[in-house]
Formats: structure tokens, C-alpha cells, sequence
């Protein structure tokens, strides 16, 4: 494994609304890249630990997402699954550039 990150450009920045979470592809990992109404953007793997659903299509809540599947709610700046559900999920940096977002990678 390189510890040697990319930063990998995806997309601008009026393509991601707040709190509406966007899937991207990077290198073959699907990531789900959040706005928030702080202006901080967030980034974790698309991918619930509980049974794989789809976190870029969850409800997003301060700084946390909802898993659309089963409700497992999963913080998004470390990717900790919050009790009493356990588990984490990757998380990724993400870098705001002029108007691009690029993940960290
Ligand atoms: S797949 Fe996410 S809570 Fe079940």
C-alpha cells in the first residue's frame, strides 16, 4: 500500500448541494461526498458496513448520515457507526480548490 496520496479532482463545486450526499468513483472505490451547510465537505466510503447500502443516498443530519437501508446512523468526520449499531466505515479528506472538489486518495 503507497502512503503517498493523490488528490483526485470530482467535480465542481455547484455540482454537490448541501446535505444531498453524491457517489463518485475514484481509483475503484465508490465514495460518498457530502456538503455541509457549514461549508466543510465530507467524504467516506459508499458503502454501509451493516449491509452495503448506498450512504450517498442516505439522510444527512449535522454531521451525520443515515444509512438508507436500515437507519444506521454513521458520523461523518471520523466514520464511526453510532451505537447501539457498531462499525466504521473509511473516510477520505477532501480538499476544496477555486471551484474543485478533489478527494485525497
Ligand atoms: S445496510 Fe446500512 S443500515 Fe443496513
Amino acid at each position: 500500500m503507497s502512503l503517498v496520496k493523490v488528490q483526485v479532482n470530482v467535480g465542481k463545486l455547484n455540482e454537490f448541494q448541501e446535505d444531498v450526499g453524491k457517489a463518485v468513483e475514484v481509483q475503484g472505490h465508490s465514495i460518498a461526498v457530502f456538503r455541509l451547510p457549514n461549508g466543510r465537505f465530507k467524504a467516506v466510503e459508499n458503502r454501509c458496513p451493516h449491509k452495503a447500502g448506498p450512504l450517498s443516498e442516505g439522510i444527512v443530519s449535522g454531521e451525520f448520515v443515515f444509512c438508507p437501508l436500515h437507519d444506521w446512523k454513521i458520523g461523518l468526520k471520523d466514520g464511526h457507526v453510532q451505537a447501539p449499531d457498531h462499525g466504521c466505515v473509511k473516510t477520505y479528506e477532501v480538499v476544496v480548490e477555486g471551484e474543485d472538489v478533489c478527494i485525497m486518495i
